[in-house]
């Protein structure tokens, strides 16, 4: 050591002499390596006894990590390491220099610089090695994993949930659970709670991690979060690992240890594994515990339980509205108070829209403001048309565009699209789900038209589920029906007519008496869908807007709407659903046939005598609803619709006689038929034809005499009125080609009343999904299901009607039994004798 101070004092200017100084420092070159490399050799021993250490009392427990000093002097060990490796690496070429051309004067200089680097390496790892004593290497973590969250003041609603949440938490049998609901619903919120509760509870070996997910975020994104809570992130090393690297150094951490996972806001599966978190079980007692707006990613993570985060009530929602006002803004005027219950309840229960619209109302102190607040925020809830939801006072903005996360999250654009027709009906109207998918299919090219209409309306169910499961659409009416919370359908509007690259317009007039023309509209070549819905409308005249995009127009239920004009619908070349159902037509005009795009034509309940002319000119019509039109008299001609495959007649005044049999039978596309019949022959030419017998959806018989009845796949409804007899037959098949017996699978409403030659329905054996079962007025009606007649028809295995939910037993004079042995009914919910 003491060789190399002369060296660094040569600072003499004159040439010679510094030659000379270099010359004798380098002299000790061999001699200063040999100790540099020994002492290295002691500092890495020194290096790796710290290290050890360090490393059995970090596992011993995880409070505990290494402290800043011992970071540091690790650090500094890597750091001298590696460049002891590069002098290493020139040692022998230098070693050669100094043996061969000692004076030289070039190489004196570089050998002068080599021995210098030597001198300084040599002191520093003397110091590391006088500092690498460590009496403690480890200390208390200084990242604490248990972060309390900061939680909203305004926290309303939540406190039962909450409790729910918090006792299934601490039960064995829930490792993983999901918080779900729509967005803006306060899921979040809900986790911070969770995270404060686990937070308080806290022992000391334990981990509490919390990661912000949302969406796009990546596997590696996930790892980094944890990884700096853990604080493994310090490592430089950790942004040049890969996936799995990262992923086996998390789960050698967390493996041993008891954790609280939480995750907001997921959009898909989150791959545990992946990341390197080992599976909560019931063994390791680890929790996860994550919030998503789709019912389906807690379906994907597994869960042990599930909870969906709800609306808030009526009350629960005004107490969270008057927080965000504030008492100084409502105690102004006693009219203010009594106008904010009003705003209150145009946010329909979603936390996100009362914190918004309270928070900006806060600083509205005049009653003017109020009102006039009110006036924007229903001319907006309204029908009338276009984009004025946003231009309230870019408060909705805010919510609409949290919401719109749950759109853009959807599986595809068609998802999207159909999503986006929903929005098309007044907010929170019940649509009914069979409908919808009618639409769909006309609608939109990919949904059914190359299909079977079958696979058609599964795809349309698959798609009304990911939407209910992303709570965009819910159940109502025993799932019959869908409807859409109002803040949803601001967003969809929003959507279809103000962002993106969807731009479509679309006027919408529902519920107002008071349109009783067409609505203003400046250009009619961007309307792209149209709906007039129980209005004031009486004609449609005065001209034919020119509609060049217009492809759905629904005028339905309006009730005074008794004329359109022929040129109307002159240019519509792209309609391909119009509904005129519930309205007062008597006919429709001819040029109708000109629509020559139209796939579905609704005309139930109107006064229509006559199919309208030209009807055969519909090449692409597939779906004809003539229900309940009490004046039809015939549908003559209807086989000359080429590609119809649902034919709806059923209440209609045209029977079906044996000539439209006839035709029914010659219509090959023919999926879906309702019709109504008064004859025996046809009913049995019908019947006989095996593809047109499996069509027939729902099925009325009125006063036919000697009927005969065979099992068909399709029938769902029958109805039977005033017949004396009926026989019903069962095709057992021993030898024809089906392999199934014939039966009633999907008959699930039958009423019959007024057949006075009934005696036993032994038949329904053979309709085992029967819900809904109605006799009236059988005047010799004694059982239900006979014995005899079971036994004869093979048929005592399991125990008949037990899907029935539905029974209304009226005027049976003669009814003694329903079966020879008491029955369990386990759906009934509604009996009536
Ligand atoms: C997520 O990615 C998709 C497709 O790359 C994009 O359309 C969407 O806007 C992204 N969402 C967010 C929140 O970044
Ligand atoms: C047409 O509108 C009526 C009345 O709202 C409705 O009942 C009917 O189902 C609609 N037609 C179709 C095909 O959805
Ligand atoms: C449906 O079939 C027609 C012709 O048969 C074809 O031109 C069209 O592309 C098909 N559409 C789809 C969506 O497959
Ligand atoms: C309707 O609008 C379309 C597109 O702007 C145009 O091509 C067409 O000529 C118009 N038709 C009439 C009858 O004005
Ligand atoms: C009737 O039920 C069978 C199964 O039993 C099913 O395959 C078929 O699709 C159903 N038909 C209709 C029209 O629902
Ligand atoms: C069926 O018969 C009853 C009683 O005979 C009668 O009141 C009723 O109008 C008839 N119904 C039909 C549809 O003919
Ligand atoms: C059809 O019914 C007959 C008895 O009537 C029975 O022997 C046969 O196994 C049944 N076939 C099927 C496929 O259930
Ligand atoms: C009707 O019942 C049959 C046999 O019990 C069953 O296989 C079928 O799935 C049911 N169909 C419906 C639509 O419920």
């Amino acid at each position: 050591m003491g060789d190399c101070i002369s060296a660094s004092i040569c600072v003499v200017n004159i040439f010679s002499k510094w030659l000379f100084a270099r010359w004798s420092s380098i002299q000790n070159l061999p001699e200063n390596l040999a100790s540099l490399e020994k002492a290295m050799e002691e500092l890495k021993a020194k290096r790796d006894d710290v290290r050890q250490k360090v490393e059995i009392e970090e596992q011993g427990s995880d409070r505990l990590q290494r402290t800043n000093e011992v970071k540091l002097w690790l650090k500094r060990v890597r750091k001298v390491e590696k460049e002891f490796k590069d002098l290493s690496s020139k040692k022998s070429v230098e070693l050669g220099r100094f043996i061969l051309c000692g004076l030289c004067s070039k190489n004196l200089i570089s050998s002068y610089q080599y021995e210098e680097s030597v001198c300084k390496m040599l002191k520093e790892v003397a110091h590391l090695m006088s500092k690498g004593s460590f009496k403690v290497v480890v200390g208390p973590t200084t990242t604490s994993t248990w972060v309390e969250r900061p939680l909203d003041p305004n926290i309303v609603g939540q406190e039962k949930l909450l409790a729910a949440v918090w006792q299934k938490l601490n039960t064995d049998e829930v490792g993983i659970m999901g918080l779900y609901g729509m967005g803006g619903v306060g899921k979040t919120v809900l986790l911070e709670q969770i995270n404060n509760k686990f937070s308080s509870s806290k022992s000391s070996n334990e981990l509490l991690v919390w990661v912000s997910v949302s969406m796009n975020i990546t596997v590696d994104k996930i790892q980094d979060e944890i990884s700096k809570i853990l604080g493994l992130y310090e490592e430089e090393k950790w942004k040049q690992k890969t996936v799995s690297e990262k992923a086996i150094i998390i789960y050698n951490f967390m493996k041993n240890k008891k954790f609280f996972l939480l995750l907001d806001d997921i959009w898909e599966k989150v791959d545990l594994k992946k990341i390197g978190v080992p599976h909560p079980t019931r063994e390791n007692r680890c929790k996860l515990v994550f919030t998503t707006r789709s019912r389906i990613v807690c379906g994907s993570m597994g869960v042990d339980h599930q909870f969906e985060v709800k609306l808030l009530l009526e009350d629960e929602a005004w107490d969270l509205f008057q927080k965000k006002v504030g008492e100084a803004t409502l105690g102004r005027h006693v009219d203010i108070r009594r106008l904010a219950k009003e705003v209150a309840k145009t946010c329909h229960g979603l936390p996100l829209a009362l914190n918004v619209i309270g928070e900006t109302m806060a600083s509205k102190t005049t009653v003017r403001e109020w009102k006039q607040a009110i006036g924007d925020m229903s001319s907006s809830s309204s029908s009338s048309s276009s984009s004025s939801a946003i231009e309230i006072a870019g408060m909705d903005e805010n919510i609409l565009k949290v919401l719109k996360y749950s759109y853009d999250g959807l599986s595809g654009k068609y998802v999207k699209a159909c999503f986006r027709y929903c929005a098309l009906f007044p907010a929170a109207s019940a649509l009914k789900k069979v409908d919808l998918i009618d639409y769909w299919i006309c609608e939109a090219n990919n949904l059914g038209v190359n299909q079977s209409r079958q696979s058609a309306i599964g795809q349309g169910y698959r798609i009304i589920n990911e939407l209910v499961r992303s709570c965009l659409l819910r159940n109502v009416d025993s799932g019959q029906y869908v409807k859409m919370h109002t803040w949803v359908h601001k967003m969809a509007s929003w959507i279809a007519t103000a962002s993106g690259s969807n731009k479509e317009k679309r006027v919408v007039h529902a519920n107002d008496a008071e349109l009783h023309q067409l609505p203003k509209v400046n250009d009619w070549t961007r309307v792209c869908r149209m709906l007039l819905m129980n209005t004031g409308l009486a004609k449609l005249s005065g001209g034919s807007p020119n509609c060049s995009r217009l492809t759905t127009l629904f005028l339905q239920n309006n009730r005074n709407l008794v004329h359109i004009a022929g040129d109307f619908f002159k240019n519509m070349p792209k309609l391909v659903v119009l509904n005129l159902s519930s309205t007062k037509l008597e006919k429709v005009p001819k040029q109708l046939s000109d629509l020559i795009t139209l796939r579905l034509l609704d005309l139930s309940s109107t006064m229509i005598e006559n199919l309208p002319d030209g009807l055969e000119k519909l090449e692409k019509l597939i779906h004809l609803n003539l229900e309940r039109t009490s004046r039809l008299k015939s549908v003559v001609g209807i086989s000359r619709v080429p590609l119809l495959r649902v034919l709806r007649l059923r209440s209609s005044k045209c029977l079906a006689d044996l000539n439209t049999v006839n035709e029914l039978k010659s219509m090959e596309h023919l999926e879906v038929v309702t019709i109504d019949t008064s004859s025996t022959t046809a009913l049995e030419e019908l019947l006989r034809h095996h593809k047109l017998a499996n069509s027939v959806q729902r099925l009325t018989i009125v006063e036919a005499n000697n009927l005969v009845l065979s099992a068909t796949d399709g029938l769902i409804d029958l109805t039977i009125r005033n017949c004396s007899t009926l026989e019903v037959e069962i095709q057992r098949s021993s030898s024809s080609r089906s392999l199934r017996n014939s039966s009633f699978d999907n008959l699930s409403t039958v009423c019959i009343s007024g057949c006075d030659g009934l005696k036993e329905l032994t038949w329904l054996l053979f309709a085992p999904n029967l819900t809904v079962l109605e006799l009236r007025g059988s005047n010799k009606l004694e059982e239900i299901i006979n014995k005899e007649k079971a036994a004869a028809q093979q048929m005592q295995g399991d125990a008949p009607l037990q899907k029935l939910e539905k029974l209304d037993l009226s005027d049976l004079p003669m009814l003694k039994r329903i079966h020879w042995s008491a029955l369990p009914f386990p759906c009934l919910r509604s009996i009536k004798c």
